[in-house]
């Protein structure tokens, strides 16, 4: 049921994977969701599929923030905004190697845009997509909000740092607050397939990977190392389900909106606590799917870490949020997702 007392929130970066499913959780939570994005990484149909699960489509305007008087025009057009969830960036640390001023230039200055803007319209309310990534391989496991920032193995992981400290400088300085969330992996997709991951060209990310060799697309998965510190020798990850990860964002805003934050800037892990190697991983995805693919242990990935969980006390606590899906039902749902995509599902919307 949709209750009235909903907000209108900007959700940038909202056609593609994690904010898609974050304006499914909001609008189902009763609140209204507008969306920007360049559409670099992500298709125009994602708002029609967003009211094909609601049943009501979201405003959406194709919007480069990096053009810092458009995003301003945006705002001074949609004055009842009255908060931000910014997910709008580039992801792809293997591009980001090789182009890293691509990578500063988009990440930083649409935030500092969105922060100009957010200045300038009265809009205090930030939560901001970061990445377990800025731990590196951390020196305790499960790893918490106080353990140090590691130096960035890319300048993507550089851009969520960088973007970390402009955040929480900009707090602690006006009249701004905001809550970084920390993603540990996330996979999988909508129950109902409509939405999903789209990777650009050939994926970099384990679960995508998979899915599409399971399909056919893809010859064969890689397993980048089998010699780790590990159960198995293949890197541990938290792998965290998107929908869950979504709930998150739409308990944070409303923490901001209620006044609920302690302090200006807050940092949550957003994960499920538990590990699963690559090769549990794979395990898992042929059990649950009943489905087989070829895969071959090659050498290791460069910058990749052996192992990362998290500890996921703080957003328990303090969120009152708890990620709910086991692996296997992740697994299923990216599945169901990527058989819809070679469906051509979003060719025929
Ligand atoms: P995604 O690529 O699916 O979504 C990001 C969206 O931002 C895309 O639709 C893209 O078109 C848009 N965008 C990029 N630059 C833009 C710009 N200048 N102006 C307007 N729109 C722009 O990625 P995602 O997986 O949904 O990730 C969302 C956020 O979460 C990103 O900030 C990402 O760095 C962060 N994150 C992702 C992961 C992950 O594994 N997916 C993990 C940790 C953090
Ligand atoms: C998981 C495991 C690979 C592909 C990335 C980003 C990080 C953050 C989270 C955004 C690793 C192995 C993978 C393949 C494989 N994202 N693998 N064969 O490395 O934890 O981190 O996503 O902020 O910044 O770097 O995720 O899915 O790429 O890899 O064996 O073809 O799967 O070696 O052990 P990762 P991933």
């Amino acid at each position: 049921m949709v209750l009235n007392m909903g907000k209108k929130i900007l959700v940038t970066g909202g056609t593609g994977y994690i904010g898609s499913h974050t304006a499914v959780a909001l609008r189902q939570k009763g609140h209204e969701c507008v969306i920007i994005d360049n559409l670099s990484n992500s298709s125009a149909v994602i708002p029609d599929m967003i009211g094909k699960i609601t049943g009501e489509r979201p405003f959406f305007e194709k919007l480069d923030m990096c053009d810092a008087g458009k995003l301003r025009h945006f705002f001074q057009t949609n004055r009842d905004i009255e908060g931000v969830i910014h997910f709008a960036a580039l992801k792809a640390v293997g591009e980001s190697v090789g182009f890293p001023l691509k990578y500063y230039r988009n990440n930083l200055v649409s935030l500092i845009n969105l922060l100009d803007s957010m200045q300038e319209f009265n809009i205090p309310h930030l939560v901001f997509s970061s990445s377990c990534t800025v731990y590196g391989q951390p020196d305790q496991l499960p790893v918490d909000e106080s353990a140090p920032v590691k130096k960035a193995e890319s300048p993507y992981g550089n851009t969520k740092q960088i973007s970390e400290e402009i955040i929480s400088e900009t707090a602690c300085s006006s009249a701004l607050r905001a809550i970084s969330l920390r993603y540990f992996n996330p996979i999988g997709a909508h129950e109902s397939g409509l939405i999903g991951e789209l990777p650009l060209g050939v994926p970099n990310n384990l679960v995508p990977f998979i899915t599409q060799t399971a399909i056919g697309k893809l010859p064969k998965l890689r397993v980048f190392g089998s010699d780790y510190d590990t159960p198995d020798g293949t890197p541990v990850r938290d792998y965290i389900d998107v929908n869950d990860l979504a709930e998150a964002h739409v308990v944070a805003v409303e923490r901001l909106f209620q006044g609920g934050n302690e302090g200006p800037y807050e940092v949550f892990n957003l994960g499920t606590g538990k590990g699963y190697t690559v090769l549990e991983t794979i395990k898992t995805f042929i059990e649950v799917t009943g489905v087989d693919f070829n895969y071959e242990i090659v050498g290791r990935r460069p910058g990749d870490v052996e192992k990362v969980w998290a500890d996921t006390r703080l957003a328990n606590l303090k969120l009152g949020w708890r990620a709910a899906k086991e692996l296997g039902e992740m697994l299923v749902t990216a599945w169901r997702w990527e058989k819809n995509l070679d469906a051509g599902i979003l060719e025929k919307s």
